[in-house]
C-alpha cells in the first residue's frame, strides 16, 4: 500500500575538499592542497551549483547547514561569509538554523573563530582524534595534543559553546587506559557533543594497503567501546546514535536529519543530495562530480551532476532502516510512512522477524533497536533489503 509522501525537513550539506595533508586512514573526498586552494573560484562554483539545484527545493526552509570536508577550516572566513550570504539570499533559513563548520585543529589561527561566528557559523566540529601525541603522529595528523587544546580554547574564547570533538578509538598501539585518558582530556574542554568512532580500515587508503600491526583486536575494541560508553554516560553525554553522544539538547540537528531520513541538498565536489519531490511523489538522489578540478570547471551546469536517480519504492525500507536503526530513539511508524510514501504493511513481516530475534522492540507507534539489535545493526538492516529492487523507477541502474 502506498501513502502520501510528505517532504521531511531540509538540510544543506556543503563539501570543501582540500586538506593540508591526507591522513593515511581517511577515505573522504579530500585532497592534499598543493599551494593555496582556489577559495574564491570554489565559492563561485558552490553558488552556481546551489542555483542549479534550487528548482528541487522551491519554497522550502533550510533547518541546518553543514560545511564538511576535507578541511572546511582551511577556507578563510570571508569565503564562508560570502557563501552563506549568497545561500541565505536564495533559500529561506529557519530561525536558529544550525550552521556547523568542520575544523582541523592544525588550521586554527588567532582571530579566525570570531570571523566565522560573525559569518553565521554557530557550531564547530573539531577533528581531534586523540590527545596522545604518539597516536596523533601515527595517524599522520598535522597537529599535536597541545595545539588541539589551544584551538578549542580559541573557539570558546570567541564565544562558541556549541562544539563537537571527534575522537577515534581502537588506534594502533592504544590500550583501554589510553582511550579513557583521551575521553578525560576531552571532558576537560567541556564540549557539547562528542563523536566517538572506531578506527576502520577503509579500502584505497594507506592503512588498508599497509595496516598498522598493533591495532586492538575486536575483543579489545569492544572493551574500549563499552568502557567509554559508560564514561560518557557518567559525564552526562547521552548516546543517541552508534557513535554520537551529546549533552541534553545538544544533539547535532544536521546529522539527526540524515538519520531520520530527512532531505538534504548536497553542494560541492562529490556531494550527495536526497530530496523528496511532493508533486511527483518521488525521492530523488543527485550527486556531483567528485574531483575538485572537474567540479570547478562544470559547477552550475548539468555536466557537474555525477548522477541523478529516483529511489525505487522497493528500495526505500532498506535505505530508511540503514539510517533510522543507527538511532537509539529508533523511528515511529508514522514517520516511516510519511518519509517513504509506503504503508507500514511494507515492513510488517521484517519487523516481526526482527522482534522475534530480539533485535527490535515496539512500543505503540515507536520501534527501537534493542541493545542486541544495535550490536548487529548490519544484520537487522539486511532484513529490509529487497533483492529484486535492483533498478530504479526508470529502469536505470542504481548506485547504492
Ligand atoms: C571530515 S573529518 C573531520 C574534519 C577534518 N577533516 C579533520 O580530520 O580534522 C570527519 C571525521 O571522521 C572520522 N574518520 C575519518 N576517517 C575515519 C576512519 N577510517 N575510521 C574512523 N573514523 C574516521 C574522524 O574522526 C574525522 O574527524
Ligand atoms: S584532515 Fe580530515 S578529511 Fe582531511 S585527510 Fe585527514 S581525516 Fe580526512
Amino acid at each position: 500500500m502506498s501513502v502520501a509522501l510528505v517532504p521531511p525537513p531540509l538540510s544543506l550539506y556543503v563539501h570543501l575538499p582540500w586538506c593540508v595533508r591526507k591522513c593515511p586512514y581517511c577515505d573522504f573526498n579530500s585532497h592534499e592542497a598543493r599551494g593555496a586552494p582556489p577559495f574564491a573560484a570554489y565559492v563561485d562554483a558552490l553558488v552556481a551549483d546551489l542555483e542549479h539545484d534550487l528548482p528541487l527545493v522551491w519554497g522550502r526552509t533550510v533547518h541546518s547547514v553543514f560545511f564538511g570536508g576535507g578541511t572546511p577550516s582551511l577556507f578563510p572566513p570571508e569565503a564562508i561569509d560570502r557563501f552563506l550570504q549568497a545561500a541565505s539570499a536564495r533559500l529561506r533559513f529557519a530561525p536558529g538554523c544550525e550552521i556547523t563548520l568542520e575544523t582541523n585543529p592544525g588550521t586554527a589561527e588567532h582571530g579566525r573563530f570570531e570571523l566565522y561566528k560573525a559569518a553565521g557559523v554557530n557550531r564547530l566540529s573539531f577533528g581531534i582524534q586523540s590527545f596522545d601525541d604518539g597516536c596523533l603522529q601515527r595517524l599522520g595528523r598535522i597537529h599535536g595534543s597541545a595545539e588541539a587544546e589551544a584551538a578549542v580554547k580559541l573557539a570558546r574564547d570567541a564565544g562558541f559553546d556549541n562544539f563537537n570533538l571527534d575522537l577515534m578509538y581502537a588506534l594502533p598501539g592504544q590500550t583501554l587506559a589510553m582511550a579513557e585518558y583521551d575521553l578525560e582530556r576531552a571532558f576537560a574542554l567541556e564540549p557539547a557533543h562528542i563523536s566517538h568512532y572506531q578506527l576502520t580500515l577503509e579500502p584505497n587508503t594507506v592503512f588498508a594497503a599497509r595496516p598498522p600491526q598493533d591495532i586492538p583486536d575486536e575483543d579489545n575494541a569492544w572493551d574500549i567501546q563499552e568502557r567509554c560508553q559508560a564514561l560518557l554516560a557518567q559525564r552526562g553525554y547521552g548516546q543517541y546514535e552508534v557513535s554520537a553522544y551529546a549533552r541534553p539538547g545538544r544533539q547535532c540537528k544536521h546529522n539527526l536529519n540524515y538519520w531520520r531520513y530527512g532531505d538534504y541538498l548536497g553542494i560541492g565536489a562529490g556531494a550527495h543530495g536526497k530530496i523528496s519531490l511532493g508533486a511527483e511523489q518521488a525521492i530523488a538522489r543527485r550527486w556531483k562530480l567528485k574531483h575538485p578540478t572537474a567540479y570547478l570547471a562544470q559547477a552550475g551546469t548539468a555536466a557537474a551532476i555525477g548522477g541523478d536517480e529516483r529511489i525505487a519504492p522497493a528500495r526505500r525500507p532498506f535505505e530508511y532502516m540503514l539510517n533510522a536503526l543507527r538511532l537509539v530513539e529508533g523511528f515511529s511508524l508514522d514517520s516511516f510512512e510519511a518519509s517513504t510514501g509506503l504503508g507500514r504493511d511494507a515492513i510488517a513481516a521484517q519487523l516481526a522477524e526482527a522482534m522475534a530475534a530480539g533485535w527490535l522492540e515496539r512500543d505503540g507507534d515507536r520501534v527501537r533497536p534493542t541493545e542486541l539489535g544495535r550490536r548487529f545493526t548490519n544484520d537487522v538492516v539486511a532484513l529490509f533489503l529487497d533483492e529484486d529492487a535492483a533498478t530504479d523507477d526508470t529502469g536505470a541502474a542504481r548506485l547504492l
